[in-house]
């Protein structure tokens, strides 16, 4: 058969949902929204794989953590747009009423079942690792689960922030959780090559300490604190480090502990 990309024609592409809205961040960056299958049901955290039909007729598929939460009647993503990308050089276009392919078989170690109980859980992000903190966020278990929650998200420039910042702010006027939220989740957004009003890397602001001064917190414990962390492989070894270093051992769905870990995306030849 003969799909073309992102098409509007009939007949439907296999696990078709139809585009409801795109927003375009920035240059790199755009986040969109499409129906949801009546049948999926997922963790808030958890990733699916999506995509478009490619040229050869077969499904060009990726993985994406979906970034609303599981209450929500929709589908929501946060992507890249990675110029020569095979799939996101096309996906970047979808417009409103397009299709796209969502298998429905959410998977992940994001997910709160991966955690023993604790007091305080951080979610540790680099660019597009924003996204299943973005489903996170808007959770009501992840503040009934929870005293505080701190979401540290570092990005180069202050408008790569941009949809992290927006989505915080809505929180407040959220009719489900916007009470919930209310003294317990702290952002803590970070840019490292423009300037703003706090900077620096999330591995650098835990190790000298300076995040917990800025929001007058103790230092991570093992015996309160949680942590979820998701960004470039580079990142996620790093932040491992120093979370291991605070005494935090890495939990699985079957092995649950104080941290846990996935990738934001597969690069640099890994
Ligand atoms: P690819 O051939 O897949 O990637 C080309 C190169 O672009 C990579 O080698 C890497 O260097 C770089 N790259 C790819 N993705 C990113 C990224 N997100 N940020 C920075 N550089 C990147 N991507 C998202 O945009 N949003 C998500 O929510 C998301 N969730 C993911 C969850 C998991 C578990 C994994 C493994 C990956 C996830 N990705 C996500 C990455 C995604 O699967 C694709 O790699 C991305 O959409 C680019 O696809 P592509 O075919 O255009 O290029
Ligand atoms: P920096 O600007 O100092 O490299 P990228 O756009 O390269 O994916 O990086 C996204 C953000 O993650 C940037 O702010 C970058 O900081 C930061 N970053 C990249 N690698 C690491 C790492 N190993 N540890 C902590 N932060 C990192």
């Amino acid at each position: 058969m003969d799909a073309p990309l992102a098409s509007t024609s009939k007949p439907h592409l296999p696990d078709a949902q139809t585009v409801t809205q795109v927003t375009h961040w920035t240059d790199n960056l755009f986040s969109f929204r499409v129906s949801r299958p009546k049948s999926l049901r997922f963790r808030s955290g958890e990733f699916v794989m999506i995509g478009l039909m490619g040229d050869n007729g077969k499904p060009l598929l990726r993985a994406y953590s979906i970034a609303s939460p599981s209450w929500d009647e929709e589908l929501e993503f946060y992507s890249i747009k990675v110029p020569d990308g095979p799939l996101t050089s096309k996906l970047q276009h979808i417009q409103p009423g397009d299709e796209i392919i969502l298998r429905p078989k959410p998977v992940g170690t994001l997910v709160h079942d991966a955690l023993l109980p604790g007091k305080r859980v951080w979610f540790l992000a680099t660019g597009t690792g924003l996204a299943p903190f973005a489903s996170l966020m808007r959770d009501p278990e992840t503040y009934e689960k929870n005293e505080q929650v701190i979401m540290m998200h570092t990005c180069r420039t202050v408008a790569e922030l941009e949809y992290g910042r927006q989505l915080v702010e809505s929180l407040k006027d959220d009719p489900l959780i916007g009470e919930m939220v209310a003294g317990k989740l702290l952002y803590y957004p970070t840019t490292t090559r423009e300037d703003f009003h706090h900077m620096g890397r999330v591995t650098d602001n835990l190790s000298s300490g300076k995040v917990f001064a800025d929001l007058n917190l103790p230092p991570i414990d093992p015996a309160t604190d949680r942590a979820m962390v998701c960004g470039s492989l580079a990142f996620n070894i790093d932040v491992k480090a120093i979370l291991e270093g605070f005494g935090l051992r890495e939990g699985a769905n079957s092995d649950p502990k104080e941290y846990v870990v996935e990738k934001a995306f597969v690069g640099d030849g890994i």
